[in-house]
Parts: structure tokens; C-alpha cells; sequence
């Protein structure tokens, strides 16, 4: 589920390979490799680890040749170990497979196939596509392939090869995304567009049950059983703006992008904003004011990150457009069968739109007629092609493993969201309008806020030998708690807990001591003295108490050990601006624990997989 990367030319494949890869390292992976073909020849090379140790076995031992397929590895079955990452080959070594995805059914055929005389090189699912394509070749790979792919169950993106077909590749793709490219000097096929920024010109996005064929400059799209199928090409430069991909002057992806917020909010605000009618407005949402009024529930679907800023958008509906609102985490929606009425729409919200458990959940709200919307960042990605309506974030492409501008910008769209439904049913003019301008005001307030960057530092540095710590908020705050102990938990691997501040009492405090600091997300609001109250709580078992708070709030400064000030908003407004120095502890924290920030041990970018 992490990256593949494909070429096939008038040049030397294995740079490309190595640079498409490079391009692809912030989703996250564990081994890497890449297999070149010359003449009836192929060249293999694949290492356990970061890229760095594939671009040193292949500066050792070169892999020539102007066709060659790649995959950066994130393991599902099997260790990460050079055996078992990517490609995998068939028993006569002639036939290449690299994989995104899980074949389910991989253990009757491993059986079936040992059965036939197979023998097994590595312990992943994948070689079993190998062996079976190797099973099915007279000379044809695409026949192979098809052939193949009828027996198979599970999610893949695949590349594959021959040595017997020198220049030819074979993409397909079921639930693990896969693009073609067509760009100067030949064909390329990558699992996200990303790589092939200045190598292709256009772009063709496979979808599920789709097989594209690469050769040289040639290529054709089909559907799985080989009919032919008419190819959408887009612009690439549509998709990626130059200098997305790059850090600049930060040390790190995700420092960037949490510097990048005043910035993204605007982005996701642009055009937006709606003073006439004192309401926002969106171009992908494909409703009718009919239809927008029949809606009288929501359901709002999503994972990890996204999932939180889910939560967050639950009190926005219901206290701006009083609407009844579910959030469901999508791994779990996907299976149950909750009684849903017609007016009901399904929301999916996702960073990358490429989430399985979030695409199989909006699948399965379409196929039961439900209208589907995502909030979604990547353009072109597979949930935003396949939703009925859609908001994109325009946060650009985000990069760290740690999702930051994605969540703020993921409540802003939320935000406005519910204004704009709010405004169909009890929501005033004069309120809407108060809104919009407090949302405008936003990237200045959050470029203020991104001022306590030295105070989360000192925190940072008081802190960073805990080995648990809880996050407590209330109200729109909970969510937020929750975010920020994801965050912690992400890229220091320190635990982390988020609870509703109130909640605490009724458990979580037998873990306060004074090793196990509180983060409390108090800035005034309605529930200011409640929280107030719980933070004494905590005091009064001895736990250190880390406190978020309006600045120069001198009555939390009296209780807390350390604070962190930020300005103030609405409570509506909150969970964003929080956010700033959440990210930035956890960032800091990280850090000094001496853990790769961008690529926190065992996590994906986009989680492709169940
Ligand atoms: C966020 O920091 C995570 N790495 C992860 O929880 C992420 O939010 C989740 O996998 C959902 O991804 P999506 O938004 O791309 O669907
Ligand atoms: N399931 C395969 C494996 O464990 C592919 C994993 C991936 O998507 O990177 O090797």
C-alpha cells in the first residue's frame, strides 16, 4: 500500500525508479526494490530499510536496461525483511510482480501452488500473484495477468514484467490506486501522481477492475477481461504545483506544514465565503436547494486524523445547522448495517481519498442509494472521483506521515459546511455573517498563534521523558484532545491518551502521578470553570498540568506548571487554533526523542489496506 513505480523508454529505468521512489518516501514503508530487464535479461535488486540502502545496492551493483518496475514496502504479511520486499518473481525467473494491497485468498492458493511443485522465496501474499501469473504465461502477459487476476481476492495496484517481453508492462488495479503517465522519452505507471511530477506530461487514473499496458511510448487501457476502454488523460500540472514536494527551508516535512496553515485555511476559504447571501458556498457539491433540504441527517465517516476532525464536525452541524449528526469510524461502518432513512447522506472525509476502509465504507453508502459527499485534498484521488459531491481541502499535498494543515483544514471546510446548511434551515443572516468573518479572520489569527513555537519549545524540553500523558478538553476541545494525543503517539511513540476532561475522573486519573503530565485545553469558553475545576483534580493528585490557554489568562497560570498561550476565538474556532501548538509539542517532543518526525516507524501515508 505504500508505492509503486514503473517505466519503460528511451532511457536508463533504474534513475527514474530511484527518483519516483524518493518522491514517494513520505507514505511510509519499510523495504524497497526495483528489477530492470535487458535484452531476455532481468536485474534485480531489493533491501530491507530506507531507500538510501536500494540506492547503494544499485550504485554497487548497477540494474540496466529501459524498462523496469519498483514498490516501496509497507509489510502486511511477513517481516521487512530484503526476502520478502518487492518485486517478487515466478519460479523460471521470468516473470516480475510488484504489489500494493492484500491478496485475502493468498493461503489457499500458497497451498494449491506448493501443491503443483511451488516452491515459496519470501513469506509475503504477493508471491503468490507471481507464481500464478508465471503458471498462466505462454508468451502473453496480458493474458497472464487477466488470467490471474480471476482468482484472486483482496486489494491490489500491481506492475509486472517479463523477461520474455523486453519494454512491455502491466498495470492493474483493484482498490489500491494506480496512474499512468505519458511523458517525454516514454510511459511510466506510479501508485500517486506524485511521482511522475516532471517526468510525465499527462496522467490516466486507472480505476478498479481496470489493466493498463505500457510499452515505450505506446499504451492502452482496458478493462479486466481485456475490452477495450476509453482513457480520461489529464493535465499534470492540474495536479501538482512546483515546490509542493520540496521542504525549503524547513528541517522537516511536517514543521513546513504546520507553518503552512494561515496559508491552507485561506486556500480552503478562497471563493468560498459568501457575503450577499451571508453564507458559503462550494462548486462540487451536485445538490439542489431541494435536495439540500431534504437532507435531515448526516453521517460523517473517516479514520485516524480525518476521523477527529469528524468529531469536531459533529458539534459544528448540530450547533449551526441543528442537524442530527453520526460519526462512525469507516473500518467499522463498513460492516454494520445501521437503519439509515433516505434523507440521510454520507460524508466521507479524507486527506489522501485513497483510505480503504473510508472508500469501502462510501462504496457500500452508495450501493445502499444513499447520496455520498467527501471532503477530500487529493485531487483526482479515487473517494473524490467516486463520491456524488465533493469539497477539495487545496491544502496542497501533504507530506508528513502526521497529519497537520489536513485536519485544520478539513474542520474549516466542516465549518463552513455547516453554515451553508445552517443557512437553508435556522440559521440567521446576521449570524451567518458573523461567522464568515470570524472564519476570514482565521489564517491571520492562526499565523499569530504559530508565535508559541518558544513556549512549546521550553515545554517540550521539561517533558520529553514522560512515557505517558493524557490530553484533556471539553466540547468542540475533546475532539481536539484526541488529536493531539494521536499526534504525540504518532512520531514520539509516547502514550498518549485523550479524554473528555470530565471524563477522566472516572478512570484515566489513577494514572496521574507526577511523571504523567495532563495536557489541558483550557482557553475561555462556556465550560472554562468546569474545565478549571478538573485541572485541579489533577493537581491535587500531584500530575504536572501543561495548559493551553487564552493569553494572559492569569487564573489558569496560577494552577497550571506550564502554559501555552493562544489567542483568542470562538469556541466554534477552537479546535483550529489549538491545534497550532498541539502539533508543535508533539513535533518538538519528537524530536528530541531522536525519532524521524516525517516517517514515524510502522505508519502509512495512506492506508490502502484494511
Ligand atoms: C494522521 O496523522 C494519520 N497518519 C492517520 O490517522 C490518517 O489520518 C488516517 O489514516 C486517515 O487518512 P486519510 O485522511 O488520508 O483518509
Ligand atoms: N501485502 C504485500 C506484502 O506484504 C504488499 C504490501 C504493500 O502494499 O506494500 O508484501
Amino acid at each position: 500500500m505504500c508505492g509503486i513505480v514503473g517505466f519503460t523508454g528511451r532511457r536508463e529505468a533504474s534513475p527514474v525508479l530511484l527518483e519516483g521512489l524518493r518522491r514517494l518516501e513520505y507514505r511510509g514503508y519499510d523495504s524497497a526494490g526495483l528489477i530492470t530487464g535487458t535484452g531476455n535479461e532481468l536485474h534485480l535488486r531489493k533491501k530491507a530499510g530506507r531507500l538510501a540502502e536500494l540506492t547503494k545496492a544499485v550504485a554497487a551493483h548497477p540494474a540496466p536496461g529501459c524498462y523496469g518496475i519498483s514498490h516501496t514496502r509497507w509489510a502486511t504479511h511477513g517481516g521487512a525483511t530484503d526476502r520478502n520486499a518487492h518485486p517478487h518473481l515466478d519460479g523460471t525467473n521470468t516473470i516480475a510482480v510488484v504489489h500494493n494491497g492484500v491478496i485475502e485468498n493468498f493461503a489457499p492458493l500458497k497451498h494449491q501452488l506448493r501443491s503443483a511443485g511451488v516452491q515459496f522465496r519470501s513469506d509475503t501474499d504477493t508471491e503468490v500473484l507471481a507464481h500464478l501469473i508465471g503458471h498462466y504465461y505462454v508468451g502473453d502477459l496480458v493474458a497472464a495477468v487477466r488470467q490471474a487476476l480471476t482468482l484472486v481476492k483482496g486489494t491490489y495496484g500491481i506492475a509486472v514484467m517479463s523477461r520474455a517481453e523486453p519494454g512491455l508492462i502491466v498495470g492493474a488495479r483493484l482498490g489500491s490506486p494506480l496512474v499512468l503517465g505519458v511523458g517525454d522519452g516514454g510511459t511510466f505507471l506510479a501508485s500517486d501522481a506524485n511521482a511522475l511530477a516532471g517526468y510525465a506530461d499527462k496522467v490516466v487514473y486507472l480505476s478498479d477492475r481496470q489493466l493498463c499496458v505500457l510499452n515505450g511510448d505506446d499504451w492502452e487501457l482496458r478493462a479486466q477481461d481485456l475490452s477495450p476502454v476509453t482513457a480520461s488523460v489529464h493535465d499534470i500540472a492540474h495536479f501538482l504545483a512546483d515546490g509542493d514536494a520540496e521542504k525549503g527551508e524547513f528541517p522537516h516535512f511536517m514543521l513546513k506544514e504546520i507553518y503552512e496553515q494561515p496559508e491552507t485555511l485561506a486556500n480552503a476559504m478562497r471563493g468560498r465565503l459568501d457575503d450577499a447571501d451571508s453564507t458559503a458556498h462550494f462548486g462540487g457539491l451536485n445538490l439542489s436547494p431541494q435536495q439540500l433540504r431534504q437532507i435531515d441527517r448526516v453521517i460523517l465517516t473517516a479514520c485516524g486524523t480525518s476521523y477527529h476532525a469528524g468529531l469536531v464536525g459533529e458539534y459544528l452541524f448540530e450547533e449551526l445547522a441543528r442537524m442530527p449528526v453520526e460519526v462512525e469510524y469507516a473500518s467499522e461502518f463498513r460492516y454494520r448495517n445501521p437503519p439509515m432513512d433516505r434523507g440521510t447522506v454520507v460524508l466521507a472525509v479524507t486527506q489522501s481519498g485513497e483510505t480503504a476502509d473510508t472508500l469501502a465504507a462510501l462504496r457500500e453508502s452508495k450501493r445502499m442509494g444513499h447520496t455520498t459527499l467527501a471532503i477530500c485534498n487529493t485531487v483526482g484521488s479515487t473517494i473524490a472521483r467516486e463520491a456524488d459531491g465533493g469539497v477539495y481541502l487545496h491544502a496542497g499535498p501533504e507530506i508528513g506521515v502526521a497529519s497537520t494543515k489536513a485536519f485544520t483544514s478539513q474542520v474549516a471546510v466542516m465549518t463552513m459546511l455547516a453554515v451553508y446548511f445552517g443557512r437553508t434551515r435556522h440559521l440567521s443572516s446576521i449570524q451567518g455573517q458573523r461567522i464568515i468573518e470570524e472564519l476570514r479572520a482565521l489564517p491571520d489569527v492562526v499565523r499569530r498563534t504559530l508565535g508559541c513555537h518558544d513556549h512549546v519549545k521550553r515545554v517540550a524540553a521539561k517533558y520529553a521523558d514522560a512515557r505517558n500523558v493524557l490530553y484533556l478538553g471539553r466540547q468542540y476541545l475533546y475532539p481536539a484532545a484526541l488529536e493531539g494525543a494521536l499526534k504525540l503517539k504518532e512520531i514520539s511513540y509516547i502514550h498518549a491518551e485523550g479524554y473528555p476532561a470530565a471524563e477522566m475522573k472516572h478512570g484515566p486519573i489513577a494514572l496521574v502521578d507526577e511523571s504523567t503530565p495532563s495536557v489541558f485545553l483550557v482557553p475561555r469558553g462556556n465550560v472554562f470553570d468546569k474545565v478549571m475545576s478538573n485541572m485541579q483534580e489533577i493537581k491535587a493528585r500531584g500530575g504536572p498540568v501543561i495548559a493551553i490557554a487564552s493569553e494572559g489568562d492569569a487564573e489558569v497560570a496560577a494552577v497550571a506548571d506550564d502554559v501555552i498561550p493562544i489567542p483568542d476565538v470562538p469556541e466554534y474556532l477552537q479546535p483550529i487554533v489549538v491545534a497550532i501548538p498541539l502539533q508543535l509539542l508533539a513535533y518538538e517532543i519528537a524530536l528530541l526523542c531522536g525519532c524521524d518526525v516525517d516517517k514515524p516507524r510502522n505508519l502509512a501515508k495512506s492506508v490502502t489496506v484494511e
